[in-house]
């Protein structure tokens, strides 16, 4: 699986892919991340990538040529199953979403900052907006993230021994996992659950539900 970023920062990447899930991925070659900055095909002097918007109004928008340059040079090397733009008006990222995705191969992730870009980009190549959530971050990068994790961790092979994606709490009926302990047995008063140190697997599987639906309910009641 292939991510392309393009972004006016890719520094704000770094740290998230040079570590974690994401690190041990790309050195396992499940996938491949390369960044793009806006910057190396914007043309001029100042390398602009942005300017104002057209109609009046606050904040800059980035201009869609150097957007053209770069997906037009990718698309001329590869085929995309998906080109995304990260956008709060965009649909929800949820996980069936991003099961869905860990089917796909190849995918270009455009990084949006400012107030957006020039809707030309959208019109002419993207093929899905997303949203990570209701809310306004300061721009894609970090949703990018989000949704390389996500994507990433569900192709066989990518978590270690002993993890499973199929056990993640969103995969799971409820949708909550259920309360996890370990040593001590004992903390500053606060016991781990006898059930726990039971050994009996069938009480505890049966705790762990009723666990997880509590909290299931609890959650959705407030
Ligand atoms: N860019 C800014 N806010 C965002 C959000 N909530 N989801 C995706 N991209 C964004």
């Amino acid at each position: 699986m292939r991510f392309d970023i393009i972004s006016t920062n890719p520094k704000i990447l770094d740290s998230s892919l040079t570590n974690g899930l994401i690190k041990r991925a790309v050195e396992k070659k499940y996938i491949e991340v390369i960044t793009h900055n806006l910057h190396d095909y914007a043309v001029g002097s100042y390398r602009q990538v942005d300017d104002s918007p057209y109609g009046g109004g606050a904040g800059m928008v980035l201009k869609p040529e150097p957007f053209f340059r770069c997906i037009n040079k990718l698309l001329s090397e590869r085929n995309y199953d998906e080109i995304i733009y990260f956008t709060p008006q965009g649909i929800s990222f949820k996980q069936d979403y991003a099961n869905r995705l860990s089917l796909k191969e190849n995918f270009i992730l455009i990084c949006g900052h400012y107030k957006g870009i020039d809707e030309r980009v959208i019109t002419k190549f993207v093929t899905s907006e997303i949203s990570i959530g209701d809310y306004v971050i300061s721009g894609g990068e970090i949703a990018s993230i989000v949704f390389i994790d996500s994507v990433s961790r569900l192709i066989p092979g990518v978590l270690g021994d002993g993890e499973s994606a199929i056990t993640d709490s969103f995969q799971t009926e409820s949708g909550f996992d259920y309360p996890q302990y370990t040593r001590p047995e004992e903390y500053e008063g606060l016991k781990v659950p006898d059930v726990l140190l039971s050994g009996n697997h069938a009480e505890i599987s049966r705790w762990r539900i009723q666990k997880a639906e509590e909290k299931f309910k609890r959650i959705k009641n407030k």
